[in-house]
């Protein structure tokens, strides 16, 4: 296991304040060098880590990213952030996040929500309904800020200029809110809706030309968007098991369920296309930094 930068500083205090002791104590100076011994650069752990074949091989996008920067805890400033934040095509093809996001008045930035700071990111979408976009120190896979970077709208390949709240999205919405029950409301106006092509906009297919059983494939993500106990059960029940499945509606909470998620937000900047990777590695920076506490400093 290599050690974290946080450990090897430790390590290294320990190492010098040691130093200072061992004039007196003989003792203090072989834990010392048992200390120093340890200590390894970065690039000493990650030519270990090669030896070791600890190195996974290329393929994810985020590759370079998880490999020599996160595995090894590397701080991430918020001036790389705020670099982020500033320049186009950062995360994939598209103006830079600031050009919308840049102040938190909502009459002059998308959802008030301001970018170009870190008090402004840490604060969060100021226009009703307020909320923040990440909290820090914890996973923001879930929380807007990174999801909006992931998460495509459905069906895939819809664009940002359809709306979001046509009479059928509303029938979803609703019926999630009031309880997601296997009713008549349910078998007659939202189960349709889920098989039946251009239901949310116009030339996108049925939801279940990709979401139709829990075999992967043909079905993505194992999600079968059929039946009532396939939305309930959810996600990928086979890879992760019955009990572990992703849970894609929250009875009672739309705007908690994905399947609301993925049908009223989309993917940013707007405009890009689905295809282009939902691991790009500065969005594994962003997260990281938002995971190690999103520091301002
Ligand atoms: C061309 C303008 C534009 C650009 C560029 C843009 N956005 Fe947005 N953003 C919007 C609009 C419009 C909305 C609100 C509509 C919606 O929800 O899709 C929005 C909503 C959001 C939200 C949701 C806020 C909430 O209420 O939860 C987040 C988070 C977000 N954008 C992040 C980003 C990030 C990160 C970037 C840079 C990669 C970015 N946006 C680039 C226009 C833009
Ligand atoms: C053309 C194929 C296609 C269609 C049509 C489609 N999806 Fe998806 N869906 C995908 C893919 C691919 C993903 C993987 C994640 C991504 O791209 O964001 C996905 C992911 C999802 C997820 C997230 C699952 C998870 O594990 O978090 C939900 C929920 C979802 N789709 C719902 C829908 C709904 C609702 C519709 C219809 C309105 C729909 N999809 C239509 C291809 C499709």
């Amino acid at each position: 296991m290599p050690f974290s930068l946080s450990t090897k500083l430790r390590l290294s205090q320990i190492a010098k304040a040691s130093c200072v002791v061992a004039a007196l104590s003989v003792g203090f100076a072989i834990s010392a060098q048992a200390q120093e011994k340890k200590y390894m650069s970065l690039a000493d752990q990650m030519i270990q880590d090669m030896k070791d074949g600890k190195i996974a091989p290329p393929g994810a996008e985020d590759h370079v990213v998880q490999e020599l920067i996160i595995k090894r805890n590397i701080p991430i400033t918020y001036k790389y952030i705020n670099t982020l934040m500033n320049t186009p095509n950062a995360f994939g093809p598209g103006v830079a996040c600031t050009v919308c996001h840049n102040s938190n008045d909502p009459s002059k930035s998308y959802r008030g929500l301001d970018l170009s700071t870190c008090k402004g990111m840490i604060e969060g979408a100021t226009e009703k309904p307020k909320h923040v976009v990440f909290t820090p120190g914890t996973n923001p896979k879930r929380d807007p800020l990174v999801r909006r970077l992931r998460n495509n709208r459905m069906p895939l390949g819809m664009s940002f200029d359809n709306p979001t709240y046509t009479a059928n999205h509303i029938l979803v919405k609703n019926w999630i809110d009031s309880g997601a029950k296997n009713d008549d409301n349910f078998q007659k106006n939202v189960l349709p809706l889920f098989k039946t092509a251009n239901a949310f906009g116009p030339e996108s297919p049925a939801c279940t030309a990709c979401h139709m059983s829990n075999q992967e494939p043909p079905s993505f993500h194992e999600l079968n968007l059929s039946t009532h106990a396939g939305i309930l059960l959810g996600a990928d029940s086979i890879a992760k098991g019955v009990d572990k499945a992703t849970k894609v509606i929250i009875p009672g909470n739309s705007s908690l369920s994905f399947v609301w998620q993925h049908l009223s937000e989309d993917r940013m900047p707007p405009g890009i296309a689905p295809s282009e990777p939902r691991d790009h590695p500065n969005t594994t920076i962003l997260a990281t930094w938002i995971k190690q506490g999103a520091k301002c400093d």
